[in-house]
């Protein structure tokens, strides 16, 4: 089933494995891919890849990430990068998706040059600095920032864009009701927290005939967060006003390594690329990181390690009736084929075993792999605070 030829909606797809958003750090100054992504994603594509889903995409300035390398679609001017790119990836036979995202507090002020906004005042705890609470007038000129994006996207050609209303971004915030404390009709309860993305996504249906996707995290770990039952509340709200499709995830930045599990991360590269830590004097790091090397393996990592979102994916996916795909964990074809087969989601899609092997569908699809060889230490997901993505044993 998996290598079958098929739809997601009304997209042709040659199989059920899709490549999940991943921040590449591959933009020139604008925000606009660079020709290395493109040849990076046509490389996917040739290798048999069933969709590709791009890095998320900033549709506005005070949303833009910390990192750098984000993809940006906050103006006009990017609409001709992104055709280029389209056309590359549609020639070498895979569907692309946008995936357009908004940071909220999950930034810091001073790097993105911008006062951050939130739906209300919560610290983060890695990125302390006080966000502006967002006034009605702010929260639609958001919604008209998502909604540009996708009008931009569509005139790009891309084939769906995906919302990212996960891992503890804006949208995420606003559908939380640990993020969201409003008292307004954009708070409270289960409908007036889904408000913002509704209207989103019924905007985005009024002006293209783009697909919107949304990536969501299905539970999160903080108090009065995101829990499977009301995240179903707000698919089913989503679902009404047209929403086409749904990427199961969980976590926040705040929760840790609970998006991207990981079996041990190593210390050396927390010590090269996280923040503070990053900054600390070189005589300072000398000293504490044997100390992080003894306490590492003591630290309690978040279980199950594979396949960790497919139960939530499977709840959903018995609730409404667009495609589901099951994203995090997922390395072994018997797993996949069991996933698809058994019905707990329609697509699979996958991040960090595509950062060490782009070719993994191929060699899946021809036999001579059954598993990925990604050993999920989440290097790979360090080396973004500062440089491009890439894995720390190179390509295997
Ligand atoms: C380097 C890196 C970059 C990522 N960038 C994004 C992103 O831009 N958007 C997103 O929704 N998730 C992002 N993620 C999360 C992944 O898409 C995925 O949800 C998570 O890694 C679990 O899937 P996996 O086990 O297949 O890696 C990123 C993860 C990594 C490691
Ligand atoms: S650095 Fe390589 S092996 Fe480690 S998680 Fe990333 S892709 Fe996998």
């Amino acid at each position: 089933m998996v290598f079958e030829e098929t739809k997601i909606g009304t997209i042709p797809v040659k199989n059920r494995i899709i490549r999940s958003a991943t921040h590449d750090g591959m933009v020139g100054p604008d925000g606009a891919p660079t020709d290395a992504l493109i040849r990076k994603y046509v490389g996917l594509a040739k290798n048999e890849v069933g969709c590709i889903i791009t890095g998320y995409a900033g549709v506005a300035e005070e949303g833009f990430s910390n990192y750098p390398g984000m993809l940006k679609i906050h103006d006009d001017s990017l609409i001709p990068a992104y055709e280029k790119l389209v056309s590359a990836v549609h020639e070498a036979g895979a569907p692309i998706v946008l995936q357009i995202a908004h940071c909220g507090r999950q930034t810091s002020s001073k790097k993105i040059g911008q006062q951050k906004v939130a739906p209300s005042n919560v610290i983060h705890t890695f990125y302390p600095d006080r966000a502006e609470v967002m006034s009605d007038l702010l929260i639609y000129a958001m919604i008209d920032d998502f909604v540009e994006a996708a009008i931009r996207a569509e005139k790009a050609g891309f084939d769906a864009v995906e919302l990212h209303g996960g891992h503890g971004y804006i949208l995420h915030d606003f559908m939380s009701a640990y993020g969201n404390r409003r008292k307004d009709s954009f708070g409270g309860s289960v409908k007036n927290r889904a408000k913002v993305v509704e209207l989103i996504i019924k905007r985005i249906k009024e002006k293209t005939n783009i697909p919107v996707w949304i990536k969501i995290s299905a539970e999160d770990n903080r108090r009065n967060g995101m829990r499977i039952d009301t995240t179903i509340e707000i698919l089913k709200i989503l679902e009404a006003a047209g929403l086409d499709a749904v990427e199961v995830s969980c976590g926040t930045v705040e929760d840790g390594m609970n998006t991207m599990r990981s079996k041990l991360m190593p210390m050396a590269p927390v010590f090269k690329y996280r923040e503070p830590v990053a900054s600390f004097p070189e005589p300072l790091k000398k000293v504490f990181l044997p100390a992080a090397n003894l306490i590492n393996p003591l630290i309690k990592q978040p279980t199950p390690l594979e396949n960790f979102n497919v139960p939530n994916a499977a709840k959903i996916k018995a609730a409404l009736n667009i495609p589901v795909i099951a994203v995090g964990g997922i390395h072994k074809l018997s797993d996949m084929e069991d996933i698809i087969s058994t019905g707990k989601a329609d697509f699979v899609s996958m991040c960090r075993p595509f950062i060490c092997e782009p070719n993994l569908v191929k060699k899946l699809h021809e036999g001579t792999q059954t598993e990925a060889k990604c050993l999920m230490c989440n290097y790979c997901g360090l080396v973004i605070e500062k440089d491009p993505t890439k894995c720390l044993y190179g390509r295997v």
